[in-house]
Parts: structure tokens; C-alpha cells; sequence
């Protein structure tokens, strides 16, 4: 209402009641500023027809569900396009094609599901700065983002803004087609860690915010996917880093990097002791890395390998104990034949002794075990024999030793 009273003054003023005219419905045009703002009209379409002199168009808080090539006709001059909180889930083919003079566009504050691979594609690729801020609707968008991203030909793109979007990771490769790009905004999204090959084609970075993340530590590749960024300026805080001897890549990392980083924000949140320690200077033992990792687990290894062998010994014991055991009739018997034949041995050796030395016996031959010699066995044996010998124990009874000397041929020399 106070709009049209303007108008109506001014064009009774000055006579030139078209230029207010010009100005859609629902909307405010301010010459001065060359701007156009829609804000909270409850506008379903963009609207059609801007003043010829408009280079900033401001529509927020409407319920645009959908933008399509025909969106924007007659605005081949603007240069600023705020569409930020419009409901928006749909950007057809070269939605944008006809905006040839585009720096700016925010689309922030949208739930974008649906993006065609050549939504973002305009002529001469113009567009400068995007934020796409909590704008993302899900998983898919993002896919779809990275293509349009491809497809898109924005090769002028210097600052995209993707925070708030709850990414959990970045397809790789994501922003290889924006040779550009001087700043990437990526806060407060739910990445944990940066894959090789995120970053590449990013040749021109200046500054990479991940703040408020969840990234917990950086491993060996995030941090040469960091590094190769060079001598940038690199936004790490209010990340849930978690202190532990882990993370002794990324403090030594901190203190080697070309980048620039924000190391008062880097601060620990686990464990208790040092939480919310600047994580830039914690020493090995703040961490938990006294001992060199290297030899302790070298001692462990060495360890288990001598309880195992123990257990393997013990085994091998329990097992030839058992078949001793049931083997015990087999061992008995064994050890009485043992026994028998060497007696038989020591038996036939002492009787040719005998026989040998007792001048009485010289007509008997050797080889005869005869029983008359047998009387003088006993003590023959005992005084003449080595002490060391086989035989303790002397049969008495001579008509079996008798027997034993000549019954088992195997034991006869
Ligand atoms: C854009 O600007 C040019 C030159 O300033 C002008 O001739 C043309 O009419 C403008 N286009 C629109 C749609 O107002
Ligand atoms: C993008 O939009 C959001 C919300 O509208 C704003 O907070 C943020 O600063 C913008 N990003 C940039 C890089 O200007
Ligand atoms: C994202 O949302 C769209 C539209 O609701 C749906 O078709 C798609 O399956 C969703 N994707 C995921 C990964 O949830
Ligand atoms: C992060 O994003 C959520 C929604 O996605 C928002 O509510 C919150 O305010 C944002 N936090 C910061 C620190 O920007
Ligand atoms: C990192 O630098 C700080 C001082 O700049 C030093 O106290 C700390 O020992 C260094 N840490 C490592 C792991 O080199």
C-alpha cells in the first residue's frame, strides 16, 4: 500500500507513471540501488517483467518450488540474483541460460532434490560466486550437484558456498571442473574424512573452510590431499579431534604445512585430560605415544611367540605321555625282553669264559652250554664282570639260564 501511495505521488509528481508500474506485483524496485526485492509475498513464480535498469533481483521467503528456463526473461542485464529461502527442490535444464550477465547467485536455504546436469550451464560462463548453503536435500542432490557442477562449464566460478548440508562425504572429484575456484566454504556439514583426489583440478584455492565438522583425526592421504593444496590459508576448528596417539600425524603435520591454519580453533574435545588443548604442540606423552609403537609391538609379537611355543611343547609332552600309557602292556613286555637278551648275551659271553679259563673243562667244546659249568657262574660273574654291565641280577637256577642261553637264536653272537 505505501508503495503504490509513493507511486501514485511521484507519478503525479512527475508525470512518468510508467516507470512505477514497471515494478511486478508484491515486489519493491529501487532505482538508485538498480534492485528489485520480493520478500515474504507468498510468490509461487518468480515474477516476469523487472524494471529495464535492474542488476540485483531479492527474492526470499516465498514458496518457489520450481525454476525453469522461462523464470527469468528480460533479465539479460542482472548481475545479483538472491533466491535464498524459496522452498525451491526443482532447477530444470539452463535454468539459468538467459541471465548471460550473472556474478551472484545464492540459492541458500532451499531443499533442492532435484538438479538437471545442465541446470547451472550459462554462456560464457559468467557466474562468479554460488551458495548453495542448506540448500542440499539429500544424498541425491549431491550426486546431482556434482554433476551439474561437470556439465555446468563454470569455469568462472570463484567462491562456492556448500555449508550446512549435512554432507557426510565428498564424491571425488566433486570440484575438478572449477579451475577457478579461489574460496570453498564446506562448514558445518558431517565429514569425517578427505579422500586422494577431493580436491583435485583446485589449482587456484585460496582458502578451504572445514570448520565444524566431524572430522575426528586426519590420516596419511587427508593430510597429502590437504598439503597439496600448498600454501593456502586452511580452516580446521571446532572439529571433534579426538587426542590420542592417532593423531600424531596430524600435530606433526601441523607443524610442517605450507597452509595456513587456524591452529587456536584446533583444539581437542576427547579424551578428558586434554580437552580443549590446542592440539598444535601436544607432546608424545599428552598423547600417549611414549612408547615407540614400533618396539612395543615387536616385544608383544616375541611374547606371544614363547607362550605359543610353550603350549606347543606342553602339547607334544601330554600327547607321548598318553601313548606311553596305552602303549604300557607293549612297553613292559619290551623292556622284560630287553632285559632277557642281554642277560642271554652276558650269559653266553661269561659261560665261554669260564670255559676258557677252567683247564677241568678243556675238552668241552664253546659252543655247548652244558650244565656242569653253571655251578660257578654266580660268582663268576660277580667278581669279573664290569660293574657297568646290563645284568644286576643272576639267575640262580641253572637249567633256565640253560634254557634262555640256547632257546632265542636272535640273541646267540
Ligand atoms: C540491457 O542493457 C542494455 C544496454 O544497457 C539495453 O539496451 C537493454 O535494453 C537492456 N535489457 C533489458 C532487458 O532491459
Ligand atoms: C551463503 O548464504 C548464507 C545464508 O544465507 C550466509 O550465511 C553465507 O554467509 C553465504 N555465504 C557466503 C560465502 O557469502
Ligand atoms: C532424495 O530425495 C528424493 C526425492 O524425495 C528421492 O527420490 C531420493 O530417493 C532421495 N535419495 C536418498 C539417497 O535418500
Ligand atoms: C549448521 O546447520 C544447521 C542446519 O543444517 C543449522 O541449524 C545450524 O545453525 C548451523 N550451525 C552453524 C554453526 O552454522
Ligand atoms: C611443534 O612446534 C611446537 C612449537 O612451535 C613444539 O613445541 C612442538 O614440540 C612441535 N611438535 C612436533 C611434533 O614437532
Amino acid at each position: 500500500m505505501c508503495t503504490f501511495a509513493v507511486c501514485v505521488f511521484l507519478g503525479i509528481l512527475l508525470f512518468t507513471p510508467h516507470q512505477c508500474l514497471e515494478c511486478p506485483l508484491g515486489c519493491e524496485c529501487f532505482a538508485v540501488t538498480r534492485t528489485v526485492k520480493c520478500v515474504s509475498k507468498d510468490l509461487l513464480t518468480v515474477p516476469q517483467s523487472v524494471p529495464g535498469y535492474t542488476k540485483s533481483v531479492i527474492i526470499t521467503g516465498n514458496n518457489i518450488h520450481q525454476i525453469s528456463p522461462d523464470s527469468f526473461t528480460e533479465m539479460e542485464n542482472v548481475t545479483n540474483i538472491i533466491l535464498s529461502n524459496n522452498r525451491i527442490t526443482e532447477m530444470e535444464s539452463h535454468s539459468f541460460s538467459v541471465l548471460i550477465n550473472l556474478r551472484f547467485l545464492d540459492l541458500s536455504g532451499n531443499q533442492l532434490a532435484l538438479i538437471h546436469p545442465e541446470a547451472l550451464s550459462i554462456p560464457g560462463s559468467p557466474l562468479q560466486e554460488l551458495n548453495l548453503s542448506r540448500s542440499l536435500y539429500n544424498f541425491t542432490a549431491v550426486t546431482d550437484l556434482t554433476t551439474a557442477l561437470r556439465w555446468g562449464g563454470l569455469r568462472g566460478l570463484l567462491r562456492l558456498d556448500l555449508s550446512g548440508n549435512h554432507l557426510a562425504l565428498l564424491p571425488p572429484g566433486m570440484f575438478s571442473h572449477l579451475p577457478n575456484l579461489h574460496q570453498l566454504f564446506l562448514t558445518n556439514n558431517s565429514l569425517v574424512t578427505i579422500y586422494s583426489g577431493t580436491f583435485s583440478g583446485l589449482n587456484h584455492l585460496q582458502v578451504l573452510d572445514l570448520t565444524h565438522n566431524a572430522f575426528k583425526t586426519f590420516g596419511a592421504d587427508s593430510l597429502q590431499e590437504l598439503e597439496m593444496l600448498g600454501n593456502i590459508r586452511i580452516l580446521l576448528g571446532n572439529n571433534p579431534f579426538t587426542c590420542t596417539c592417532e593423531i600424531r600425524d596430524f600435530v606433526i603435520w601441523q607443524n610442517e604445512s605450507r597452509a595456513q591454519l587456524d591452529v587456536d580453533a584446533v583444539r581437542c574435545a576427547t579424551p578428558g585430560v586434554v580437552s580443549n588443548a590446542q592440539l598444535r604442540g601436544l607432546s608424545d606423552q599428552a598423547i600417549g605415544c611414549v612408547v615407540p609403537v614400533q618396539a612395543e609391538v615387536a616385544d608383544l609379537t616375541l611374547q606371544t611367540s614363547y607362550v605359543f611355543l610353550g603350549l606347543v611343547l606342553g602339547c607334544v609332552g601330554i600327547v607321548f605321555l598318553l601313548v606311553l600309557y596305552l602303549n604300557r602292556k607293549g612297553m613292559k613286555k619290551w623292556i622284560i625282553e630287553m632285559r632277557d637278551a642281554c642277560r642271554d648275551v652276558l650269559e653266553g659271553y661269561h659261560y665261554r669264559y669260564e670255559i676258557d679259563s677252567d683247564p677241568r673243562l678243556g675238552h668241552i667244546p664253546a659252543d655247548n652250554s652244558g650244565s656242569r659249568a653253571q655251578g660257578h657262574l654266580r660268582l663268576a660273574l660277580s667278581q669279573q664282570l664290569p660293574t657297568d654291565t646290563c645284568i644286576v641280577q643272576v639267575p640262580t637256577d641253572t637249567q633256565h639260564v640253560k634254557q634262555m642261553t640256547t632257546s632265542p637264536p636272535s640273541v646267540n653272537l
